[in-house]
């Protein structure tokens, strides 16, 4: 409290998708109870409150990218706790900037996933193991530096409210595997593979493609597409 921060920035989730099914006490409580906490704190400093939330908040039965004026419907505990969280913002905080975005890889990893799926893939390749990765799923993978990046560039223009915020272009999750072996020189054991025979206990939408359509209209879209930040991270 002391420290009288102008941005709180609100990274936590529990993400482990699939343990959120029979976990919904501790998905809530980390991804909706715990918010509310959070911004009644932000509210009392007068910061702002930026949260992050996920494409998954979307049952991906569309066919182009899901704007911020698109309606939810989650199909997972995951996806109903953190749209939850969301609505707590949305209607209890001050001043805020709710960011949903997909796919994220960065640096240090996802520390709850432990790594993430560039890391995964790349360990597999190095062990010469055969990998399957789904083609039915399709989604904007994207990197944590172009994230924080362009939420930098977003907080002092003062514009507030629900923003969807990943790099450009889609693909599959295997289509996003290829690239990273191709990228890296790798010669991969890899082949696609369907939800329907990789069945995990969460469902998860076929396609949860974002626009980031607020930032565009205000002219401050600095993502770029999914296949040049990969190559940056890789580098
Ligand atoms: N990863 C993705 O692909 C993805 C996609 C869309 C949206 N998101 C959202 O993006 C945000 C960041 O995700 P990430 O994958 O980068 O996460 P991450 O690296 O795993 O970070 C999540 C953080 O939450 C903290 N946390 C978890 N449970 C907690 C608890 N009970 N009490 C206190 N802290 C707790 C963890 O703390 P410790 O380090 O101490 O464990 C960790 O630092 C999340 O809101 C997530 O929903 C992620």
């Amino acid at each position: 409290m002391d420290l009288r921060p102008e941005v709180v920035l609100n990274t936590t989730a529990y993400h482990r998708v699939d343990e959120c099914e029979s976990r919904a006490d501790l998905a809530y409580g980390v991804n909706a109870l715990a918010v509310l906490n959070l911004l009644r704190v932000a509210n009392d400093l007068q910061s702002v409150l930026v949260h992050i939330s996920t494409d998954y908040v979307f049952d991906g039965r569309a066919r182009t990218p899901y704007t911020e004026r698109s309606e939810p419907f989650p199909l997972s505990v995951y996806a109903n706790s953190k749209l939850a969280g969301e609505c707590l913002v949305r209607t209890m905080a001050k001043k805020y900037i709710s960011i949903r975005t997909c796919g994220l890889y960065g640096k240090a990893g996802s520390q709850g996933k432990g790594g993430n799926f560039v890391q995964t893939m790349l360990t597999k390749a190095k062990r010469g193991e055969p990998i399957q990765v789904v083609s039915d799923q399709e989604v904007t993978p994207t990197y944590t530096v172009d994230l924080a990046d362009q939420i930098a560039c977003l907080l002092p223009t003062e514009n507030f409210g629900l923003f969807h915020m990943t790099n450009e272009g889609s693909c599959s999750w295997y289509e996003f595997a290829r690239a990273i072996f191709e990228l890296s020189g790798i010669d991969a054991d890899l082949s696609p593979t369907s939800s329907e025979f990789y069945k995990t206990p969460a469902i998860r939408p076929p396609f949860s493609v974002l626009e980031n359509a607020r930032l565009k209209e205000l002219g401050l879209n600095r993502m770029r597409h999914w296949r040049d930040a990969l190559a940056a991270y890789l580098k």
